[in-house]
């Protein structure tokens, strides 16, 4: 184990080589930006010319591509959500004939109609090419296995991954979600390198393990590549103690590309490089709508710079985040490890809180298990919440009640809000085999 700053310990991995680096990767920052100006001011004419919607709006802002002459003009231009995708469901939204896209993914959301996205020949060619840039960036190399069990479907995740591994030059194991035990098994079979899942997921698969009496310190896994949900430092580490292996964060969203859209790299492991010559970053003031300066915190913008079938102008991802500095790539801006979307904040009694700041506190607590669900429910007029977490079979009934005492007070402590804890058998609670559903919403209306 390596020390890096504060307390957090990090095994940190191999740079890559600079001769693996990319053209982009390559760039200097004034290249980049001279780059990025051109892409966007392409498809700030791309969406005028061709999606109804984007034309609407910029007129009614009094907005014209032509207004775009520098990075910064951006900001003039409205923003978009995914309000306006499900409006225009299920293709309003694309900006070109549909004998020129290739492919459709959808996202399903949690209501209402899902997103629909589509993509050109080129676009699926930059997506593998972005895709293999993280998959290097994360420790992994041609001629090495990656184990996929992102879901393949509508879901991006999944072909995403397979994709970019495949133009990585990697041999692809495309086991997609599910069949947990036959999962274990072929990894112990095929003995890939690199695993590609959602870090809940991986939960799962080191539960099979050890109910299969297989040491997952022993595999052949070296990095695995962690994505589609929020997941915080406490867990990058319980996954590397029990695992052996490097664990690195990649971003993305349907709507902008799928995975892809921002990496971390294994040498640093300080948050996730934005492909910035793909993808232009801003954030946002989530009530102001205003432009923040780097390095503070509020919602990520993302606007495409090279997509052809759904190009999207200043999209509000609801992830919050801040913009970094640039370090093992120092080309392009990273973003701070996503804390939570805007969506996801719960409002208890009058006090802020995310699901991953019960996840870092109940990580560190002896006893518990990494299994947890949050239940809100109504007692009297006011909303409760409930913290459940799974015991570790070896817990007793001491431990159990000192844990969820050290929950709680973790809690009261941390964030200013009193919860309850039950502790409960180890094994009861749902599991995931793809994005982890946290909350419970059970709330009188
Ligand atoms: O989750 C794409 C993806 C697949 C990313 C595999 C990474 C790995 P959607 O289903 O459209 O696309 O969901 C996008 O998931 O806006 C975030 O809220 C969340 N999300 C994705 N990656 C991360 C991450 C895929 N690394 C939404 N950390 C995004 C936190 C993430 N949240």
């Amino acid at each position: 184990m390596m020390q890096t700053s504060g307390s957090r310990p990090q095994r940190l991995g191999e740079p890559l080589p600079a001769e693996l680096l990319d053209a982009g990767e390559r760039l200097s920052r004034a290249e980049l930006q001279e780059l990025q100006l051109a892409r966007l001011q392409a498809t700030l004419r791309h969406a005028y010319q061709h999606v109804e919607l984007y034309r609407r709006k910029f007129d009614a802002a009094g907005v014209t591509p032509a207004d775009c002459r520098s990075l910064a003009d951006l900001a003039r231009f409205p923003c978009t959500t995914k309000a306006d995708l499900r409006d225009t469901y299920p293709f309003g939204m694309f900006a070109v004939p549909m004998d020129r896209v290739r492919r459709l993914h959808a996202s399903s959301g949690t209501t209402g109609r899902p997103v629909v996205v589509g993509y050109t020949e080129r676009d699926l060619d930059t997506w593998a090419d972005v895709m293999a840039r993280s998959i290097r960036a994360a420790g992994g190399r041609a001629g090495q296995k990656v184990h996929v069990s992102y879901g393949y479907g509508l879901f991006t995740g999944g072909l995403g991954a397979h994709y970019g591994a495949e133009r990585a030059g990697c041999v692809v194991i495309p086991a997609s979600g599910g069949m947990t035990a036959r999962q274990v098994q072929l990894i112990q079979d095929f003995e890939p390198e690199v695993i590609m899942v959602t870090p809940s997921y991986l939960l799962t698969l080191l539960d099979e393990f050890e109910r299969q009496g297989v040491d997952p310190r022993g595999t052949s896994l070296r990095v695995g590549i962690f994505g589609a949900e929020p997941w915080t430092e406490e867990m990058r580490r319980e996954i590397e103690e029990r695992m052996d292996i490097h664990a690195v964060d990649i971003y993305g969203l349907s709507e902008v590309i799928g995975p892809g859209v921002a990496q971390e790299c294994v040498e640093t492991k300080d948050g996730l490089h934005v492909w910035e010559d793909h993808f232009y970053p801003e954030v946002v003031d989530p009530l102001t709508d205003q432009v923040l300066p780097d390095g503070e915190q509020g919602e990520l913008v993302l606007t495409s710079l090279t997509k052809e079938a759904l190009p999207v102008i200043r999209y509000r991802t609801r992830d919050l985040t801040r913009l970094l500095p640039g370090t093992a790539r120092p080309v392009f801006r990273r973003i701070e490890k996503i804390t939570g979307r805007c969506d996801d904040m719960i409002i208890l009694r009058g006090v802020n809180l995310f699901p991953s700041q019960i996840e870092e506190i109940v990580l560190r607590t002896p006893g518990v298990a990494p299994h947890f669900q949050l239940r809100l429910t109504t007692r009297g007029r006011l909303d409760h919440l409930t913290v459940q977490v799974e015991a570790r079979a070896t817990a007793g009934p001491g431990q159990r009640e000192a844990a969820a005492r050290a929950i709680a007070q973790g809690v009261k402590d941390g964030i200013g809000v009193s919860v309850e804890v039950a502790v409960v058998e180890p094994e009861t609670l749902e599991r995931s085999v793809g994005k982890i559903r946290r909350v419970r919403d059970l709330r009188e209306r």
